[in-house]
């Protein structure tokens, strides 16, 4: 597998930004369950009204949209200014910025929570672990991190899928294994870490960074 280079996702999403939404609503392969995961996963965050969010791979913003209701201030990065731009026609009231997994563009211990859905796989394997470890940098203690992206359990479940999904399947994604990444964000100091699965190909993980 050659992963895309940074400038190949970034041109990816630009183009697929107008119909993202549309795409989402009726989503079939790796994303099939997408709406419900993202309830899902959110419900596993206790987030405060007025609590500071970062979302980071923002896309159009129906992440951030489930926390905002709950009172949530929401702040979102994404590589892709085309993204951003139907984000902002989506939510005018989220604040908005370009950035990535692997240089998040705010101060250290920002953020009351950190989320992403569906934006973690993107991140080259062996840039995980900083790109955990920069999560948690703009996290404030006790702070709360919330990922939920298609990942698998075991490599024989990568193979499962893959069969089932069939001619929708993406050969260029690299999906994490649940043990991987929990590995990485135990190392980068979250704990009471949670996983659930909320769809057939997704798992959402919740942690709290304690100091
Ligand atoms: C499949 S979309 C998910 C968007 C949104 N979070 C959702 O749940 O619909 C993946 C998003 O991640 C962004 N992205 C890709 N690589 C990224 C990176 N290294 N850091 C942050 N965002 C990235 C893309 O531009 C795109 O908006």
């Amino acid at each position: 597998m050659v992963p895309r280079s940074p400038e190949e996702t970034r041109s990816l999403f630009d183009e697929w930004a107008l119909t993202y939404d549309d795409c989402v609503r009726q989503p079939c392969g790796p994303l099939e369950g997408y709406e419900h995961s993202l309830k899902e996963a959110a419900a596993m965050v206790p987030v405060e009204a007025g609590a500071l969010l970062l979302d980071i791979g923002i896309g159009t913003g129906a992440f951030s949209a489930v926390f905002a209701q709950r009172g949530a201030r929401v702040c979102g990065i994404d590589v892709s200014g085309q993204m951003l731009a139907k984000c902002h026609l989506n939510h005018p009231e989220f604040s908005l910025a370009e950035g990535s997994f692997e240089s998040i563009p705010y101060p250290d211990e920002q953020f009351d929570v950190v989320v992403s859905s569906f934006s973690f796989h993107e991140v080259p394997p062996a840039a995980r672990g900083a790109a955990c470890a920069e999560a948690m940098r703009v996290l404030k203690p006790k702070g709360y991190v919330c990922l939920l992206d298609v990942m698998f359990a075991s490599p024989e479940a990568v193979a499962d899928a893959r069969q089932v999904i069939g001619c929708y399947w993406d050969d260029d994604e690299d999906y994490p294994l649940v043990g991987d990444l929990d590995a990485l964000l135990r190392l980068s100091g979250l704990c009471g870490v949670r996983w659930r699965q909320t769809a057939p190909w997704h798992w959402a993980v919740v942690g709290r960074r304690l100091t």
